[in-house]
């Protein structure tokens, strides 16, 4: 039975996670697939529209159906969050290569696990759930401490964020303020940010936010931990040695952009194929393919 308080809920989850990770794996020190697995199993809780599948099916599928629903719930979040999903994509990339027998059987060990501890009860926004760093505290369980320390990946507990996110914003800010961390690990400060925000009365969303770190992962859980929190569409993550001279954050603006278009051109196109395909069939009616084109 999931625990009341959602950090505790959250410190289970990673803890049995790793456990069932490091049991089943043919290669425990990979981090990717159980971030990942638990990051995808977080979203398909939220995006599920189907409620003949509860997130504790995904484990039964068979292989096809499994490796396949896992990378279908990135394409659908895609539609909404293509910057973010593209940021992420070290959490999802490994979905496109041959994953083995054995690593299945460690997916599903580990989406059992996520499921036993709790893990959809903290992330279903129909409950209006705090927002919670879970994959925050999977990376701190998952990695060695020896690489912890050589990171300096020791992060604010949710606890103590809280209280400085109260103290500090006693009221709610003007819609459209920043909300940086250059140093952001997985996001967990700012995660206290939103909660203070929607505590106030407010919407993260009409906020902006901008995450940086030096690790490539903290950066692409930080980004899956934004579509989770819902932090909205002003939102830019980004992987920079933020202690070195240079404006990293340029490169990055212009990588978001560069995503967003790609997304728009792939989206008309998908768009025109459909009116192509309605045009096809003698009893459509309706927009003709070139308007839609210029739309
Ligand atoms: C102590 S953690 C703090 C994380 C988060 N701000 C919090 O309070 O929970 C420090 C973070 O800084 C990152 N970091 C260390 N050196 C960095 C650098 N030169 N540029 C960007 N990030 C760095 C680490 O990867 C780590 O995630």
């Amino acid at each position: 039975m999931p625990n009341a308080h959602p950090s505790i809920t959250a410190r289970n989850v990673a803890t049995a996670v790793t456990a069932a990770w490091q049991r089943t794996s043919n290669n425990p020190s990979t981090l990717e697939i159980p971030l990942g697995t638990v990051a995808t199993l977080a979203l398909h809780t939220q995006i599920t529209d189907r409620p003949e599948r509860t997130p504790s099916d995904l484990g039964q599928l068979a292989r096809t159906d499994l490796l396949r629903e896992l990378s279908e719930t990135w394409a659908r979040v895609w539609l909404d969050q293509p910057y973010l999903v593209q940021i992420a994509s070290p959490l999802h990339r490994w979905l496109d290569d041959q994953v083995s027998d054995e690593t299945v059987r460690a997916i599903r060990a580990v989406l059992d696990a996520a499921n036993r501890a709790g893990l959809p009860h903290l992330v279903d926004r129909r409950h209006g759930v705090p927002a919670v760093d879970v994959l925050g505290f999977l990376v701190t369980e998952l990695r060695p401490a020896s690489a912890r320390q050589h990171l300096g990946e020791f992060y604010t507990p949710p606890e103590v964020a809280e209280l400085m996110a109260a103290l500090t914003m006693p009221e709610l800010p003007d819609p459209g303020r920043l909300f940086t961390d250059p140093t952001a690990g997985t996001g967990g400060l700012l995660a206290a940010t939103a909660n203070r925000i929607r505590a106030l009365g407010g919407d993260p969303a009409h906020y902006g936010w901008e995450l940086a770190d030096i690790n490539h992962l903290s950066v692409a859980c930080a980004a899956a931990n934004a579509i989770l929190w819902g932090l909205g569409d002003h939102v830019l993550v980004y992987r920079a040695d933020t202690l070195a001279p240079g404006d990293h954050r340029a490169a990055a603006v212009s990588t978001r952009a560069q995503v967003l278009e790609h997304h728009r051109g792939v989206v008309r196109a998908a768009r025109l194929a459909a009116l192509l395909t309605r045009e096809a069939t003698p009893a459509s009616t309706g927009t003709s393919p070139t308007a839609a084109a210029a739309s």
